[in-house]
């Protein structure tokens, strides 16, 4: 009889969708799924506080009547195409951030693929130490845990891997012209709309791990942004004009990303280089890359096989692999 608030909550969730169009009571409810009717009664307070609209009456019970924007592991599988990606789900409410939640897991043993979403992080990193804003049900808080057999040297390619992926899941669902931003930003109309946190265990010759942290703001509207971020960044939903489902953007995003997985766990990321480069906004333009104390500017002229920027600075072309990058 004892199980878990979350996997009641799901297994609630599900018996109610399954019978919407009846009151059910608690006791049978209850009976049925064989969980606690203490339970189930805070069961429903917490899904109520989540915006499931779910309706009461004395003598008959509960019944469904419209429910949000939900993630759950379930109902992520059942629309999911992958094979290794997304094979383990993990949804929460509310987590510090996915990353640490997923550096943990991974360190205890959980298998390639596992994914972890949040509806909302209260620590949530963006990289070079940045918070990364993350409100509850706007956006895609979420990490993969993967064991790629590659140098570690070749990991950073990963978070262009899954720039490439986010930017095409976008453009598939909406039309929207997204964009790569060197290495690890994807852009809508110039402005952020996603970014990517990759982080490593790895020993000089071997990865123990990787944890590919992807942040996507999602159904935000301007007045959702706080006044650092309003200028900077936006939304699927302000620059497409309509809400998106996140389920479908976390769908379409992760099968993208498997076939890209694959192919780069095999050939490297050369096979993708023209598909990079023609979702790059960068290439053609001036720039400024800082790395450490490090500046260098010029025009952003290729990225290569490894996935590094190469610049023109004048007559000597630079090849960047890491730092932060500004069009000037
Ligand atoms: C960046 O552009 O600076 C990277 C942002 C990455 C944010 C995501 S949200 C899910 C995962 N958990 C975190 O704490 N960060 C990443």
């Amino acid at each position: 009889m004892k199980k878990s608030l979350q996997i009641a909550e799901e297994e609630l969730i599900a018996f109610l969708q399954q019978n919407r169009l009846v009151y059910t009571g608690t006791k049978e409810i209850s009976q049925q799924l064989g969980i606690h009717p203490y339970v189930i009664d805070q069961s429903i307070k917490e899904l109520r506080r989540w915006g499931f609209e779910i309706l009461f009456e004395k003598g008959k019970g509960y019944r469904l009547w419209e429910s949000p924007d939900f993630l759950l592991p379930r109902k992520i599988k059942k629309n999911l195409k992958t094979k290794i990606l997304g094979k383990e789900v993990l949804c929460y409410r509310t987590v510090g951030s996915t990353n640490n939640l997923a550096f943990r897991l991974a360190e205890s043993g959980a298998e390639e693929g596992t994914l972890i979403v949040a509806d909302e992080q209260t620590k949530g990193r963006g990289r070079m130490g940045r918070d990364w804003y993350s409100p509850p049900r706007l956006g895609l808080w979420m990490s993969l845990i993967l064991r790629p057999d590659i140098p570690p040297f070749k990991a950073p390619g990963l978070s262009i891997c899954a720039g490439l992926a986010l930017a095409q899941a976008i453009g598939e669902l909406t039309g929207l012209d997204a964009k790569i931003k060197w290495h690890n930003d994807c852009l809508l109309n110039g402005r952020k709309v996603g970014g990517v946190l990759l982080e490593l265990s790895a020993e000089l010759d071997r990865i123990n791990f990787i944890i590919v942290g992807i942040g996507v703001d999602v159904n935000q509207q301007l007045t959702d942004f706080p006044k650092n971020l309003a200028t900077i960044a936006t939304s699927i939903r302000i620059e497409w004009g309509k809400e998106i489902p996140r389920i479908k953007l976390l769908s379409s995003f992760m099968e993208r990303l498997e076939s890209i997985y694959l192919d780069f766990k095999k050939n490297g990321l050369a096979p993708q280089r023209q598909l990079i480069k023609k979702f790059s906004s960068l290439l053609g333009a001036k720039v400024a890359v800082k790395f450490g104390k490090e500046k260098i500017e010029g025009v952003a002229e290729d990225i290569d096989d490894n996935g590094s920027l190469v610049i023109r600075t004048g007559k000597d072309l630079r090849v960047v692999t890491a730092g932060e990058v500004t069009a000037v």
